[in-house]
């Protein structure tokens, strides 16, 4: 496993880390807690130091399985957290702004699941762009860290613009954005600012949600519960966060072109390369694959040791990007 700086942070965090919203075990079938342990240890015993959750998902059912593994490991992990959206689930929609106390009982809810008494890392989860126009969500995790609550704060956002509007803040050490072959706006247009400011980037949905592994066929039925059932056209929440936002049929006709371009191997297979397509860019500080088997985070993480794409693989991969998936992104990016 390599590592790399996470910004200004000055922490290094494997280049490979760990999604973790599957050990809520809602959104994508129920992932029992025996499985979700066995993949964090596995993870961790290939390197991966970095694990991203969110106080929502499974309403800290992930959190807390986290929680118990930190108890149960030696080795120094680092744990992103989020916060913002169980007021959303709880009010049933936005609250008109984050006060002091909602944030204080969010950050020590999670402090309490995870077990630790100060988070690694905070980050805003996806709120409105307003709030973060106003700054005042910003502040707030400040006061947080300067209580020594948290240690560090970014943002996990659904836009170049909430991106750019976030880096304003000196106080921002992160982005976590939706970045993967179908997303490739943010390589133009976020990652040199991230760059230039030491912005630290967590790249997120990196195999579109399964669909950049080239395992689906399509018309697959996915239960109910899945998000990529329920939200498959964006009914529940943004669109972008399932599929990239590509209509999953399209997403499988793309993901098989890709395939036949790059005729995949035991050496290294279509998910390797959606994530080695990731970590090329020098700006990603870490790419968070999510994963419900151990086979998967097995193969993630050796993503790792695989060198990088020739050139021609990407300009391939971005024309490719240009004429046949730009058209199709649905959902703000
Ligand atoms: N708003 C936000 O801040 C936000 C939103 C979305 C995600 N996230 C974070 O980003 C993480 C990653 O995104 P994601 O989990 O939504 O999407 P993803 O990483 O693109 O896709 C994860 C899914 O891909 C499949 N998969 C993973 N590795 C595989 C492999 N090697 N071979 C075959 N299939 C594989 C699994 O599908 P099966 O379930 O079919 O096995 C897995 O559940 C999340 O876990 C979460 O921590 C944050």
């Amino acid at each position: 496993m390599k590592y790399r700086l996470l910004g200004k942070t000055g922490v290094k965090i494997s280049e490979v880390g760990l999604g973790t919203w599957q050990f809520g075990g809602t959104d994508w079938g129920n992932i029992s807690e025996k499985d979700a342990l066995e993949i964090l240890h596995k993870s961790v015993e290939l390197g991966v130091n970095f694990i991203d959750t969110a106080d929502v998902y499974g309403m800290g059912r992930s959190e807390k399985i986290i929680g118990k593994f930190l108890k149960e490991t030696k080795e120094t992990v680092y744990v992103a957290t989020k916060l913002g959206r169980r007021e959303w689930v709880e009010q049933k929609g936005w609250p008109a702004k984050y006060t002091t106390e909602m944030v204080k009982k969010d950050i020590e809810d999670s402090l309490r699941n995870l077990g630790v008494d100060s988070i690694f890392l905070q980050q805003w989860h996806c709120i409105p762009t307003e709030m973060l126009k106003s700054g005042e969500a910003f502040e707030l995790l400040e006061t947080f860290k300067k209580r020594g609550l948290i240690q560090h704060w970014g943002c996990s956002i659904e836009s170049i613009e909430e991106g750019l509007i976030c880096m304003e803040h000196p106080g921002c050490e992160t982005l976590q954005v939706i970045y993967n072959i179908f997303r490739q706006k943010v390589t133009e247009q976020l990652l040199p600012v991230a760059k230039q400011k030491n912005v630290g980037i967590l790249a997120r949905v990196p195999l579109a949600s399964g669909l950049l592994t080239g395992k689906f066929k399509k018309g697959h039925k996915f239960p109910e519960t899945d998000h990529r059932n329920y939200n498959a056209d964006g009914t529940a929440f943004n669109v972008g966060e399932t599929f990239a936002g590509i209509p999953f049929d399209k997403g499988v006709e793309l993901a098989e072109k890709i395939k036949s371009m790059f005729n995949p191997t035991d050496d290294i297979t279509m998910a390797q390369l959606a994530l080695r397509w990731i970590l090329d860019h020098d700006a990603v500080s870490t790419v968070i694959p999510g994963a419900t088997k151990i086979e998967q985070a097995i193969s993630n993480a050796r993503t790792s040791s695989i060198p990088p794409l020739d050139e021609s693989v990407h300009q391939k991969l971005y024309q490719f990007y240009k004429t046949e998936i730009e058209p199709y992104i649905r959902g703000r990016y």
